[in-house]
């Protein structure tokens, strides 16, 4: 039996697959579901200071071709959760905890101040020794006139080190992980790299991506927006965002620090596309939209999916693929006829004997009609 552990920011996992901070994880109904299932770990959704309800509906939808396995997801739910004091408290710790799961708490404040004073009451209740790790999200992009912190380079160095300046936080020894926006472009990579590495001691693991904002999915039918907030702009999940997650996972595990962890989210259906990720350099992976459309039960099927690839590939664990995408090679390839749709260069020139044969074709009814007149 391949052996699916791993561990996230010296966090040990029995399951290198685990749900998204994000749909099915703001009730502790929703969190125990995911603990009873074969999920490796159990990841809150992100706590705001207070409570509250988001934005107005319908603000998540289905896109695409539908089925179970489906291409995406947009959504702008404008962060609805039960405030930081449910996340940290009785309930949902006790009810958490009996899973024996590890157990993770998204924050993502409104304003620093906001994340600095959770942090405090994270921290207090981390004594419980039932909190394993806090993923403060950095990304989300949903919250009308507030702009995603870690696309704004500056505003990201300043939250960082505030958040790594909290004393009480640092002495509760949790560690910590940072939520992601994708990435496009080299320099972008380099400059959230450089950030991240400056705390390398401090930031224990990233995770990579948040969902690709402020997109717009327009309903032909009604000639509209396919959801209701922010102008019908919202963040894409699911099946479209693989590639790019790929690539934020691959780019940002060359630049950061060894001693730091990448999660990988974005597009994992299948078992298929966790073994992907992985291989790309993710320690782990999260589950968003998946997990919104077919339960928990995507948990069980996708670390069944991944066990049966590694069998067939005769690895035994997390670590003989992690990391170990190679470059595109010839030789590995059977060569094969050029894609009918691939540009292949210019048409060829037929051969000139076969040019003469028919144009010979073709002149022989007048050259007969003359011969025979
Ligand atoms: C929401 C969306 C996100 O992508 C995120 O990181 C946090 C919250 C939301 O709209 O609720």
């Amino acid at each position: 039996m391949a052996d699916l552990s791993t561990t996230v920011g010296g966090v040990k996992l029995s399951c290198a697959i685990y749900n998204a901070s994000g749909p099915k994880s703001g009730h502790a109904s929703d969190l125990v579901n995911v603990g009873a299932s074969r999920a490796g770990a159990v990841l809150s959704k992100s706590a705001t200071l207070k409570k509250q309800t988001g934005n107005p509906f319908p603000r998540l939808k289905k896109v695409g071709l539908g089925g179970v396995l489906c291409d995406g997801s947009i959504n702008s739910e404008g962060l609805p959760n039960s405030g930081i004091e449910y996340y940290v408290g009785a309930e949902v710790l006790d009810a958490v905890g009996a899973t024996g799961k590890p157990y993770i708490v998204s924050l993502s404040g409104l304003t620093v101040a906001d994340n600095v004073e959770m942090l405090g009451q994270v921290a207090a209740a981390a004594q419980s020794g039932k909190i394993a790790a806090v993923e403060l999200n950095l990304a989300c992009p949903n919250i009308p006139g507030k702009p995603t912190v870690a696309l704004d380079f500056e505003q990201m160095a300043d939250v960082v080190g505030q958040v790594l300046g909290h004393k009480g936080f640092e002495a509760s020894g949790l560690p910590l992980g940072l939520k992601l926006a994708p990435y496009f472009d080299g320099p972008h990579y380099d400059r959230a790299a450089a950030i991240i590495n400056r705390h390398a001691e401090r930031i224990a693991y990233v995770v990579t991506m948040n969902t690709i904002g402020n997109c717009l999915v327009v309903d032909t039918a009604t000639e509209s927006a396919l959801i209701s907030p922010k102008g019908g702009f919202g963040g894409i999940g699911g099946g479209f965002c693989k590639p790019v997650a790929l690539a934020n996972v691959a780019q940002l595990r060359s630049r950061l620090h060894p001693s730091i962890d990448v999660v990988g989210v974005g597009g994992v259906r299948t078992g298929e596309d966790a073994f992907q990720l992985i291989l790309a350099g993710a320690t782990a992976v999260q589950m968003a939209t998946q997990h919104w459309l077919e339960g928990a039960g995507a948990f069980d099927r996708v670390a069944a999916e991944l066990a049966a690839i590694m069998a067939s590939k005769g690895y035994s664990s997390i670590a003989d693929f992690k990391g170990k995408l190679k470059p595109y090679d010839r030789a590995n390839k059977p060569l094969e006829p050029p894609d009918a749709l691939s540009p292949t260069g210019p048409p060829k020139a037929a051969p000139g004997w076969a040019l003469y044969a028919l144009a010979a074709l073709a002149l022989l009814p007048a050259v007969l009609a003359v011969a025979l007149r």
